[in-house]
């Protein structure tokens, strides 16, 4: 058997059409465009990658980007002083602080002086809370992202045993939550957990977000599971050349699951079709309109 290819590129790319349509719509009822502001701090090679494309995204969907580029060495001070701005600012409708920031900054303190009806990334200590207690929030867009992915492919998920491997604020966390709310019987996996693999082997779904290259093999995966990867990891390939892979061993995995999203083209192209979504469900909630039924948690 080998399992379904939840093609994430292309659900992403359906995503984006939703939102751009849903943009144009808001443009012409109501004269508003909605607008992304991104916060970069320092010279990080990857997160430079990430907010250009970000940026890129954000025009391409009809909307306004707004781009702040700090130096590494900026103060808390000024950076505060800038999120209190952007709060202020009426154009701006979601504000994404890029992460992680440099080490002499307090990324808490950071991330909760954003205004939690623009916190796009859902990070902020009153959207956790509210995604904690099944109330409307901004919902952090990587797990957002996976769980569309599921119910496009399973329809409901309830009743659905789910593992998710990695406790980290920006995915374990709010998956394991999102994966609560749509009546899944959770469980969070890390590093402590003690027989990891028959963890794994009791899941119906599985999402890996431990940041670990393919450590999940297929041997762990009960038949017919959907394995969702989350990871990202740069490994030295064949001839030296570099090559990404996910958390999950994708060979071995895909023939026993019966759904499995790749590294790449599964969750990565998700989570900015999310960060779009969100800006424009900011948008709406601000502006008092009805929201989009399809990207919301
Ligand atoms: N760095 C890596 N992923 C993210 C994310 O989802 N949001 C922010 N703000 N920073 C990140």
């Amino acid at each position: 058997m080998s399992a379904d290819v939840i093609d994430g590129k292309a659900f992403a790319g359906r995503v984006r059409e939703k939102v751009a349509a849903h943009v144009a719509q808001m443009k012409a009822d109501h004269n508003i465009t909605p607008g992304l502001a991104v916060v970069l701090v320092g010279e990080d090679p990857a997160s430079q990658v990430y907010v250009r494309s970000k940026g890129k995204q954000t025009v391409e969907a009809g909307m306004n980007s707004y781009e702040h580029k700090l130096d590494a060495d900026t103060s808390e001070e000024v950076l505060l002083a800038m999120i209190d701005k952007l709060n202020a600012d009426p154009a701006v409708h979601g504000i994404l602080v890029q992460l992680p920031l440099p080490s002499h900054l307090d990324e808490d303190l950071v991330i909760n002086r954003i205004a939690p009806e623009k916190d796009v990334d859902g990070f902020h200590i009153s959207n956790v809370g509210l995604l904690g207690t099944g109330q409307k929030s901004m919902v952090p867009c990587t797990p957002l992202g996976c769980l569309l992915m599921l119910r496009d492919y399973h329809g409901s998920l309830s009743g659905m045993n789910a593992v998710v491997i990695g406790r980290s604020n920006i995915v374990g966390k709010p998956m394991a939550q999102l994966l609560l709310n749509d009546s899944c019987t959770v469980t969070i996996a890390h590093s402590r957990t003690k027989n990891l693999a028959d963890v794994v082997r009791g899941a119906d779904i599985v999402v890996a977000a431990v940041g670990r290259p393919e450590m999940v093999p297929g041997d762990w995966i009960k038949k017919g599971a959907s394995v969702i990867d989350v990871g990202i990891n740069r490994i030295e390939g064949e001839g030296g050349k570099t090559k990404l892979v996910g958390d999950v061993d994708y060979e071995s995995c895909a023939s026993v699951a019966g759904a499995i999203t790749p590294v790449p083209g599964g969750v990565g192209p998700m989570t900015i079709a999310c960060l779009l979504a969100n800006t424009v469900t900011a948008c709406c909630r601000i502006n008092g309109l009805p929201e989009s039924e399809d990207f919301s948690s």
